[in-house]
């Protein structure tokens, strides 16, 4: 837990060690994506540690017994496009679930999202769904995500993040009270162009080497 309702903070070394790796400017496109993926896990690992079980019968070599598998329906859903590499991510650890894409991107004058794809899985409203962004900046982006998710019927949102700023946690903590964040860092503030400080830069400029 943080000093902010509702946002939680991996503070574990690995995790810690990891961003530190990621916000250098020296750190190159291959690594940056690598490491993205894995914390990507790893904040997954944590934000998930509530879903439901339910009894499996197993045969083992020696026996039959009862085993646990999740009950839960699950979603991610990605703000494209930096959160492909968490999606990566994710999916290598949890194969199974349903992916949703809601491609948005902040204009860089009003820094106002813009809505260009959305792609969902057609029962998303009974879907647990884990809403993916590396950066939550001013907040625009994830705010119009999840209205969107909302629109659609979703009734269980749970946002995940690299890095955080304090204006971003604020607007969804009032605008959406009932979601939850899970990031590893939350910043200083953002700057006059809306960038996180210290952040990492541009997350989608830097997993796919568009600059
Ligand atoms: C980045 C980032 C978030 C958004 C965060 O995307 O991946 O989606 O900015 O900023 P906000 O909290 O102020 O809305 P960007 O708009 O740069 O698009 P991209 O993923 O296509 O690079
Ligand atoms: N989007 C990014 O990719 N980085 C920031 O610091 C803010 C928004």
């Amino acid at each position: 837990m943080s000093s902010y309702d509702n946002v939680f903070v991996l503070d574990h070394p690995l995790v810690q060690n990891k961003i530190s790796l990621i916000r250098d400017i020296n750190t190159k496109d291959k690594q940056f994506r690598e490491i993205v993926a894995e914390l990507a896990i790893l904040i997954f690992y944590e934000a998930s540690r509530n879903l439901k079980l339910k009894d499996k019968n197993i045969t083992t070599p020696i026996c039959d017994t009862v085993g646990k598998t999740i009950r839960d329906e699950i979603a991610i859903v990605s703000i494209l496009r930096a959160a492909i590499g968490m999606e990566n991510g994710i999916l290598q650890m949890a194969p199974n679930v349903k992916v949703g894409h809601v491609g948005l991107y902040r204009d860089p004058e009003t820094l106002t999202p813009v809505e260009y794809y959305c792609k969902l899985p057609n029962d998303i409203a009974e879907r647990k769904i884990f809403l993916l962004d590396p950066m939550l900046a001013t907040g625009g982006s994830a705010a119009a995500a999840i209205k969107f998710l909302k629109s659609r019927g979703a009734k269980d949102i749970t946002f995940l993040c690299l890095i955080a700023a304090p204006d971003g946690i604020k607007k969804i903590n009032l605008e959406y009270p009932d979601v939850k964040i899970y990031t590893t860092s939350i910043d200083k503030k953002l700057n006059d162009h809306g960038y996180i400080v210290p952040g990492l830069g541009d997350a989608g400029d830097r997993l796919f080497g568009t600059k």
